[in-house]
């Protein structure tokens, strides 16, 4: 076990556990920010998908060891109820279906759209393409990316 100090959707959490933990576990089960969510386990469905200053990053491949003092930014902290732009857009194209890949879906659309506010089809498709849809929905998902204006 280990102590860390973590910076979270702008708040500092204390927490002990073991430094081999994931991010997606001490915000899970430890924090019960239940936001983000659990699909592969293995760096490969999106489902889990933080920000890591500002990055999109896949929280079930994080050990909590690997964070420091960067500040974690998960579906919770995106914006205050919901008014960010891209959350605005997937509410407008009417995204979600089952929602379960939503938040990480949305976590990469931000991460995207803040380090290339305009991106064309190829952009998105390479971008998003980590980030798996079980109820295909991923040309809702384009067409709100691509009406963002950031
Ligand atoms: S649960 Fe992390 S990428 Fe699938
Ligand atoms: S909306 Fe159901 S998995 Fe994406």
């Amino acid at each position: 076990m280990a102590k860390y100090s973590l910076k979270i959707n702008g708040k500092t959490q204390q927490i002990d556990i073991d430094p081999s933990t994931p991010i997606l576990w001490v915000l899970r089960d430890h924090l019960n920010m239940t936001g983000t969510k659990f699909g592969c386990g293995m760096a490969m469905c999106g489902a889990c998908t933080v920000h890591l200053d500002g990055s999109a990053v896949r929280s079930c491949s994080l050990p909590v060891s690997a964070v420091g003092k960067q500040a974690i930014t998960t579906i919770e902290g995106l914006s205050a109820n919901g008014t960010h732009p891209v959350q605005k857009a997937w509410i407008e194209h009417d995204v979600a279906q089952c929602g379960y890949c939503q938040s990480g879906q949305i976590m990469s659309a931000s991460a995207l759209l803040k380090s290339n506010p305009n991106p064309t089809d190829e952009d998105i498709d390479n971008y998003m393409s980590g980030n798996i849809c079980r109820c295909g929905t991923y040309l809702r998902i384009k067409d709100a990316i691509k009406s963002v204006k950031l």
